[in-house]
């Protein structure tokens, strides 16, 4: 055997060790022969450079430093899931599935691992790339991090596919976690709070051998790509394994909801003796056709969904009740807690919510309260222990005026909560509304913070949102903090905020229930600021995604006068009320058109359809109205669905029929 082919047979047979005792947890050699065997193809890596190779065994071991990670586009947006946390939820969930797929369909039942997420490429069986989780549409490339995890494969056995992406979760066992935290006491440092957060923090590390002292680990639970290896997604996951990624055995296919839901009732006490946490479970459409058809809302796929189990829970004495006054007015009393450790933090403030909230569990100051982390992250308060009460305690009077401004608070009919209306003139409700302006994903002002909004408004520099653009360096340079640079930075990252997109700028406007993505939709939509403002609720409910609620809140925010002024001035100061042009249409064969896809098709994807459909100068809608042209049905299309087409007198057209139309 020559010094290659050592190298070799030493690199498989390392290869196999680690996956037979990382992810079969089954060694086949002692620790001792095995770091004889990494021994010898370190040494044989040395005087051999020729053969170096990234993805060896031994380049596990750590010793890269990463000065930064850049910033990377996931090729699928990673989402989250919605919650359930009651067997009716999931009851819902399986009722809302069988509503728009009639045909009989599987269960995966798979553990929640509670760590970080992360996203690998393999091509041609070698790690690629492994990205985290970021904002979801792109990611911080970790991938010399995540070599270093003992369990995962960086060159794969078996018959994978030349290309795909699979994702699972980054986690550190029981065991693991313990041993870190006895190392750090015994270096007298803070010892670190829970297992999920110190994951996500070790893979930003920058030196590679710290981050592989750590002890991460890796579960893998979704496999994407146009090259599934099967239509089942627990099949997929089978075939994953048989590559030598590490799938728990713990996943299982249900028949239905019944099977689901015993599953879920058997972890929720069986889950304290694994090695590793978990804090709920995911339900997942087994069959890949049907999730494609289920598709996704504008956050999460229709396909899956998660339940959480009960929160950690503590009780602590309640202080004092103060309240919060938010950007839109809307009053937030708040707990102010005699610190207690929870899951890992420490917990001085809590939500309780509202004034309701408050009535209905009789909370007062003084009582010794019980207070949980569920799936926010602000603690809440979720009941008292009555048998503490103090004998003199008094019930809870919710204030009736605003504690900024003294402005009488006023409820709405059927809504939870209490409002200040004097937004032009309270404080924090101006403050927080140029907070949200500046923002990262808003108006993204640099050199602009909370800090030097509360100083401009102060000095009445500042009160309403167009007032940004009339600032002057003269009016900066005599402010308090505020030096020859910094207000240049100021004036510049003004000025630069022209120029950011339409639908930027209708987020940052903060109106009520209009966020990134249902910005992002009415811009598209509408193109420009005067078209959204002449549109009106039913025009607004044929908008992909919007609903009554966010119809109501566009259309009566468009309907103030101060509004209207406002964009008025903004529109003076040359902001951009008007979307960038799109992309030249290929044809406007479906101009004026407005189209429901639905079912499943066999030349393209839903996905590529709609996308057809846009280039060809359709609109896409999502729920058949009298005023939808035609549905573009597949196989599989709903029987309501079907009924609600008929009873319109809306069109079916076949792929096919689609495909001679558009060329
Ligand atoms: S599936 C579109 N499966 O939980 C499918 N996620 O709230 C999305 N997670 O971001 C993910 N265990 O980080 C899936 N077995 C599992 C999971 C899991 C943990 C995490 C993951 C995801 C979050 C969803």
């Amino acid at each position: 055997m020559n010094s290659k082919e050592r190298i070799d047979f030493l690199r498989k047979e390392l290869e196999r060790h680690n996956h037979s005792y990382y992810v079969l947890d089954n060694p086949l050699v002692s620790d001792f022969e095995f770091d004889k065997l990494m021994l010898e193809l370190t040494n044989l890596e040395d005087e051999n450079p020729e053969f170096k190779d990234d993805l060896s065994p031994t380049q596990k071991v750590g010793g890269v430093v990463v000065d930064s990670f850049k910033t990377v586009d996931h090729k699928y947006p990673m989402l989250s899931l919605s919650n359930t946390y009651n067997e009716e939820e999931l009851q819902d969930f399986d009722d809302r599935i069988k509503k728009l797929i009639d045909i009989p369909f599987q269960y995966v039942c798979e553990l929640k691992f509670d760590g970080a997420s992360i996203s690998l490429t393999y091509v041609n069986g070698k790690l690629q790339q492994a990205l985290t989780r970021g904002d979801g549409t792109k990611g911080d490339d970790v991938t010399e991090n995540v070599k270093t995890i003992r369990g995962l494969p960086l060159n794969l056995k078996g018959n994978y596919p030349k290309e795909f992406e699979i994702r699972g979760e980054i986690l550190i066992t029981k065991k693991d976690f313990k041993k870190l935290n006895e190392q750090k006491i015994e270096k007298k440092e803070k010892p670190f709070s829970n297992p999920r957060n110190t994951a996500s923090g070790s893979l930003k590390m920058h030196d590679t051998k710290e981050v592989r002292n750590r002890f991460l680990d890796c579960f893998l639970y979704h496999m994407l790509g146009e090259n599934l290896p099967t239509k089942e997604h627990f099949s997929n996951l089978e075939k994953v394994k048989s590559w030598g990624l590490k799938v728990s055995d713990t996943t299982e296919l249900k028949p239905d909801i019944i099977g689901v839901i015993n599953y879920v009732n058997y972890w929720d006490t069986a889950r304290y003796d694994l090695p590793f946490e978990i804090d709920g479970i995911v339900i997942k459409v087994n069959n890949t056709d049907l999730q494609e058809e289920l598709g996704f809302t504008s956050k999460f796929p229709r396909w899956a969904i998660s339940y959480k189990f009960k929160a950690e829970q503590v009780s602590t004495k309640l202080n004092q009740i103060t309240y919060q006054v938010g950007r839109t007015g809307a009053i937030t009393p708040v707990a102010n807690l005699e610190p207690v450790l929870l899951a890992g933090t420490t917990v001085k403030r809590a939500s309780l919510h509202n004034a309701d909230q408050i009535a209905k569990l009789d909370i007062r100051e003084g009582d010794i309260v019980f207070v949980e982390k569920g799936g926010e992250i602000i603690p809440k308060v979720v009941g008292v222990e009555l048998k503490k009460r103090d004998l003199f305690s008094q019930p809870t009077n919710f204030i009736t005026h605003c504690p900024e401004c003294k402005t009488e608070l006023f409820r709405r009919e059927g809504d939870v909560k209490h409002y200040c209306l004097n937004s032009e003139n309270c404080n924090p409700q101006i403050v927080g509304k140029f907070d949200h302006f500046i923002g990262r994903k808003a108006m993204d002002i640099d050199g602009l913070g909370v800090e030097t909004i509360e100083l401009l408004v102060k000095e009445n520099l500042i009160s309403n949102i167009s007032d940004l653009y009339l600032l002057k360096k003269e009016h900066l340079l005599p402010l308090e903090r505020m030096a020859e640079k910094s207000s240049d930075n100021l004036i510049n990252g003004i000025e630069s905020s022209k120029k950011i997109p339409f639908e930027r700028l209708l987020f940052a406007l903060g109106i009520r229930f209009v966020g990134e993505t249902v910005a992002k939709k009415l811009a598209n939509h509408y193109t420009t600021i005067d078209n959204l403002m002449e549109s009106n609720f039913e025009n607004l409910l044929e908008v992909e995604e919007i609903g009554d609620k966010i119809a109501e809140s566009v259309v009566s925010y468009f309907s103030q006068e101060k509004n209207k002024v406002l964009i008025e001035k903004l529109k003076n100061h040359n902001l951009s009320f008007v979307a960038e042009e799109k992309k030249k249409n290929i044809s406007d064969k479906l101009e004026g058109m407005a189209i429901v896809v639905s079912g499943v098709f066999t030349q393209y994807s839903r996905n590529e359809l709609k996308q057809l459909i846009e280039k060809h100068g359709g609109k896409n809608v999502s729920s058949i109205s009298k005023k939808t042209t035609f549905v573009l049905a597949g196989e599989n299309m709903g029987p309501s669905k079907k009924e609600k087409a008929e009873s319109f007198g809306v069109p079916l057209v076949s792929e096919e029929e689609f495909i001679n139309k558009i060329s």
